[in-house]
């Protein structure tokens, strides 16, 4: 059985998505995650292109000590060198070099002939060599690139020593069949090229990211790159779970495996989806709300006589538990800790003690808490945002013939109390608008979005919503049994990630390090 390698890059490009940032110690429950599903590469960001970003890089690099830890760099050598100090501390670090190579890219982005691409790749693997043992070598937008040229690339990074080859598809372009036979042309035409792992990077803007990567592994691809939930800039990146599902689920055609931990995919995706603020569709395969439901009459009878007729995985597969116990207000520490367990939670005692706390509340409030509530309690505990502005208490006076008026009361980290009222067009605009007075930020709410945690009248409302101001964009996220209530927390927690980027001094300056 061919093993394919998973390199995991909902760090770095996944990150990438608008609006979507992570502070340090959010990518590094991330990453941690991500070792236990295992995967084998995680790229942990572009050390390069913010003193935040390198930061991160190496946070990560040192809390990770199964995977290899890769970081991103243009191929220059002040990139070069911003990886080595991010890395330096990583058990297994690897540098993922990149220059494009295609035409389109040679003559407007880069105004480079083909030789001069040659050659600053060749200049900045041998440069890199003098630091990193294991480098992959991407050729920007391979897609795109004219086949024989990007032979000689290959041959070339081949011939310095590089680890990985990496042929992108970085605009989503390719057919399954076109992405294919480049695998299937180099493997055949690059000499020396099985000394070396080939990997295939797609992005989904034709929504043909997980075929292509399926056909590069058809053509003789060792490694596929994307992210978690298919995130990323655009129409976003391969699904990972994707990816390694269909190897699982039709093993006969492809003969090849991943070694993740596919109990481990609903827990990581989850994660990455609180964590963003990048609400999985419920259609979305494996991971969505709706992937595993049976709907139709003639669906449910059939899933009763044999579940084989509708069913081609189970949830338990990836982790997903069909949990018999519901939790409730009478329910004690001791059945708590076990439904913990189940869901495959291992949390420290302090931890599972103010989990419990927030759980007899919330059972103080709804009849049943049932898996996704216990699910979104622990949850709640990775989101590790400065609290600038905390809510305390809001009312809000609501009539369909009166305009809506609304009152937040605040705590500051400095300890004061502030508390202000303002009229709006709604609850939410009422609400959104007191908060403003109080934080005295000027933002725009770019979006937002409600969706439940779980089913029934008393379930609890999730609200991510994105704000920006100048060159920010920034997620947050509240959860409340009152939809108003987490609609005022996710825009507070949105306020509290954006003073933490002005902070860090990080937003503006990595704006100016674009990936070209
Ligand atoms: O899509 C792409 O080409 C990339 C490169 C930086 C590898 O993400
Ligand atoms: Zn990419």
């Amino acid at each position: 059985m061919r093993k394919i390698h998973v390199f995991d890059t909902t760090l770095r490009d996944g990150e990438q998505s608008p609006g979507v940032n992570l502070n340090t110690q959010e990518k590094v429950q991330v990453a941690l995650q991500l070792e236990k599903l295992g995967v084998d590469l995680m790229e942990a960001g572009f050390p390069a292109a913010s003193p935040g970003d390198l930061t991160s890089v190496s946070t990560v690099a040192k809390a990770v000590k199964n995977a290899t830890v890769v970081a991103l760099s243009r191929s220059r050598e002040q990139d070069i060198e911003a990886a080595k100090e991010a890395l330096q501390y990583a058990e297994n670090p690897c540098l993922h070099l990149f220059l494009a190579t295609s035409p389109i890219h040679r003559k407007y982005k880069l105004k480079m002939s083909k030789e001069q691409v040659m050659e600053q790749a060749r200049a900045s693997i041998r440069y890199a060599k003098q630091y990193f043992s294991k480098i992959e070598f991407s050729a920007e937008d391979a897609g795109r690139t004219e086949l024989d040229f990007l032979c000689e690339v290959t041959a070339m990074a081949v011939q310095e020593g590089v680890s990985i080859v990496n042929l992108p598809d970085t605009v989503g372009y390719m057919t399954p069949q076109e992405y294919g036979n480049i695998f299937k042309t180099l493997k055949q035409n690059v000499p020396g090229i099985e000394k070396i792992i080939l990997s295939c990077h797609c992005h989904n803007d034709l929504g043909m990211a997980v075929a292509n990567s399926l056909a590069a592994i058809e053509n003789g691809a060792d490694q596929i790159e994307g992210t978690i939930n298919g995130i990323g800039e655009r129409a976003g990146n391969t699904a990972i779970e994707e990816v390694a599902l269909a190897l699982e689920t039709r093993n006969s055609v492809y003969e090849a495996k991943t070694s993740l931990q596919l109990d481990e995919i609903y827990r990581t995706s989850r994660m990455v989806s609180k964590l963003t603020g990048m609400v999985v569709p419920g259609n979305k395969a494996i991971v969505g709300g709706n992937a595993f439901a049976h709907e139709a009459g003639i669906h449910q009878d059939g899933m009763l006589k044999e579940k084989s007729t509708y069913e081609i995985m189970s949830p338990d597969m990836i982790g997903v538990k069909d949990s018999k116990l519901v939790l409730g207000k009478h329910s004690g520490r001791h059945a708590f800790r076990e439904k913990l367990i189940d869901l495959g939670y291992t949390l420290e005692d302090d931890q599972i003690n103010t989990a419990f706390q927030k759980f007899k509340d919330l059972a103080d409030k709804k009849k049943q808490v049932n898996d996704d509530d216990i699910r979104t309690i622990v949850e709640e505990k990775l989101i590790q945002t400065v609290q600038y502005f905390k809510l305390e208490a809001m009312q809000v006076t609501y009539g369909n013939k009166s305009v809506p008026m609304a009152t937040v009361s605040i705590h500051t980290r400095e300890g004061e109390q502030l508390e202000e009222a303002a009229l709006g067009n709604g609850s939410v605009d009422a609400i959104y608008k007191a908060i403003d007075k109080v934080t005295g930020e000027s933002v725009t709410l770019q979006d937002y979005k409600i969706v439940s945690v779980s089913h029934g009248k008393d379930a609890q409302g999730e609200v991510y919503v994105i704000l920006a101001q100048d060159d920010i964009t920034v997620q947050g996220r509240g959860v409340s049994t009152d939809i108003l209530e987490a609609s005022a927390k996710a825009y507070i927690h949105a306020v509290n990630r954006l003073l933490e980027k002005r902070e860090q001094g990080d937003a503006s300056k990595r704006d100016n390090v674009s990936l070209v």
